[in-house]
This record gives C-alpha cells, sequence and structure tokens, in this order.
C-alpha cells in the first residue's frame, strides 16, 4: 500500500480583486503518495502556482483544507522543500554557503554539514563548483544550487514551480533528467508545476492536467512507461506509442 503524505479536500483559493474575488482555484482535491513524481499540467492562470503555494502553506485555502501526514497545514514547514522559477540564491554566498543554510539552521555538527553539502553537490554535479560565488554560475548552476538546497533540508516532499522554466532548451533537458535519477535514488516525493506537455509526460509518474476555464483539475493520468524511458538515463524516448496517445488526448482536453 502507498502511504499518503498530503491530502487535498476540495479545496478553492479565491483572491480579492478590488470589488470583485477571482476563483483562482477552485474544488481541488488530490493525494500526494510517498515516492509519487506528480506533475501538475496547465496553461497560464490555471492556478498551477496557487494550488502549490497552499501546499507549502503560503496561503490558506478559502474551502476545504490539506492534511499533511494527517495534520492540518497552516504555514510552511522545512518538510515542504519548495523550488521556484528563480533560483534566489543569496548572491554574496558560494555554492556551498547557499547548501549549508537549512542544515546550519538545524544546528547540525561542522562534519555532519560538510558531508550533506558533499552529498547534494555531488548529486547536481556540482562539486568543482562548490567555492564558486553565485555570480560566477550559469543559469543552469544556480538553479542545480537551488536544487541541492532544498534536498539539504531533507524534506519529505518536494515541490516545484516550473523550476526549469527560465532555462534554455538544452540545459533543460539535462536538468529533467538530471531531476528524474534524484528523484529515483533518494526515493523522493516530488510534487511539480509546468506548463510544458513533453516535460509532465517525461518526468510524472502522475499527471493532472488544470484548466483555465475551471481553474481546477479536469483529468488525472497515470504514467506507465517512464521506467522504459529512463532505462538508459542519458536517453529520453519519444518515439514511444503510448507517450504520442496521451500527448494527443491531453492537447485536446486543453483546446476545448
Ligand atoms: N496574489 C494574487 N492576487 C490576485 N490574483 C492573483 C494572485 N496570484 C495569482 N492570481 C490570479 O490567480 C489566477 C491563477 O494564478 P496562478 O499564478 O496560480 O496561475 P498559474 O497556473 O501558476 O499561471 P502561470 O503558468 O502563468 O504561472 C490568475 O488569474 C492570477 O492572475
Ligand atoms: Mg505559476
Amino acid at each position: 500500500m502507498m502511504k499518503t503524505l498530503i491530502k487535498i479536500n476540495n479545496i478553492s483559493v479565491d483572491y480579492d480583486m478590488n470589488e470583485e474575488t477571482l476563483g483562482a482555484i477552485n474544488n481541488v482535491s488530490l493525494d500526494i503518495n510517498e515516492n509519487e513524481f506528480i506533475c501538475i499540467l496547465g496553461p497560464s492562470g490555471c492556478g498551477k502556482s496557487t494550488l502549490l503555494k497552499a501546499i507549502a502553506g503560503f496561503i490558506t485555502p478559502n474551502q476545504g483544507n490539506i492534511l499533511m501526514n494527517d495534520i492540518q497545514i497552516t504555514g510552511p514547514d522545512k518538510s515542504r522543500g519548495v523550488v521556484f522559477q528563480e533560483p534566489n540564491l543569496f548572491p554574496w554566498y558560494n555554492s556551498k554557503q547557499n547548501i549549508s543554510i537549512g542544515p546550519k539552521l538545524a544546528k547540525k555538527p561542522k562534519s555532519e554539514i560538510d558531508a550533506i553539502c558533499d552529498k547534494y553537490l555531488s548529486q547536481v554535479e556540482l562539486m568543482e563548483y562548490k567555492d564558486s560565488k553565485v555570480f560566477e554560475l550559469s543559469g543552469g548552476q544556480k538553479q542545480r544550487v537551488a536544487i541541492a538546497r532544498t534536498l539539504a533540508n531533507n524534506p519529505e516532499v518536494i515541490l516545484m514551480d516550473e523550476p526549469f522554466g527560465a532555462l534554455d532548451s538544452f540545459t533543460r533537458k539535462k536538468m529533467q533528467i538530471m531531476i528524474r535519477n534524484l528523484w529515483k535514488k533518494n526515493n523522493s516525493t516530488i510534487f511539480f508545476v509546468t506548463h510544458d506537455i513533453d516535460e509532465a509526460l517525461l518526468l510524472g509518474t502522475k499527471i493532472y492536467v488544470m484548466q483555465r476555464a475551471e481553474n481546477s483539475i479536469i483529468a488525472s493520468y497515470d504514467i506507465d512507461y517512464t521506467t522504459k524511458l529512463y532505462a538508459n538515463p542519458k536517453e529520453l524516448v519519444f518515439e514511444e506509442e503510448r507517450f504520442i496517445k496521451l500527448k494527443e488526448e491531453i492537447l485536446s482536453l486543453l483546446e476545448e
């Protein structure tokens, strides 16, 4: 039996806009189970980031609730790590210092902090950039530091909001392979927001499709071909029949 980490129970989030209220998400329910790689796919404005912020605990739903390990989420917590589109690193710190922030706050001993930093620097393939200042890093490298910084807190679930959206397509592809391998290696649970259908189909073990007209989830898919796709981590196989079928199906849903 899969363990459910997070239960989202019929939530809605409204924003106050001058005189009116805007329903940013309406009646959304879903479970995040341990070891899932959930992709939330939908067009701009459909409410993806709002949903992620509610799970992170940055905003409180106007209706419904979100439980983590049966306890209602009422604010941010380090058990839920967040990675945004922009890396938001401390510019005057080097890579290692940025990654060590969480472990330092947790008052871990220095030897353990060093071990944690080395582990995740190596996982994001940045060992030789350990002492590089943020301004010396490329966009993709900065985002890898941001991912390592989140992993260093050992969160139970990692929430990612279009983490590769600012990267060129070549770097993006490499990052997709990296994050999928990290997920597998660390037995992570990932909740990943994207508007890129190929990205969702390549990464997810489960895809939820959100629609702009309803600001809600309109379909969900269990993805069963990914193990095969990632058998060779250097190669992403696009020709898979099921991949193409699903892509057509989801595209037609979003066109309506
Ligand atoms: N703080 C806010 N105040 C008012 N309205 C907001 C706020 N944040 C988001 N909205 C509105 O809520 C709706 C959903 O926004 P959200 O950011 O969740 O969409 P999204 O799916 O993440 O879009 P994108 O792909 O462009 O990031 C949009 O209409 C947006 O304008
Ligand atoms: Mg967004």
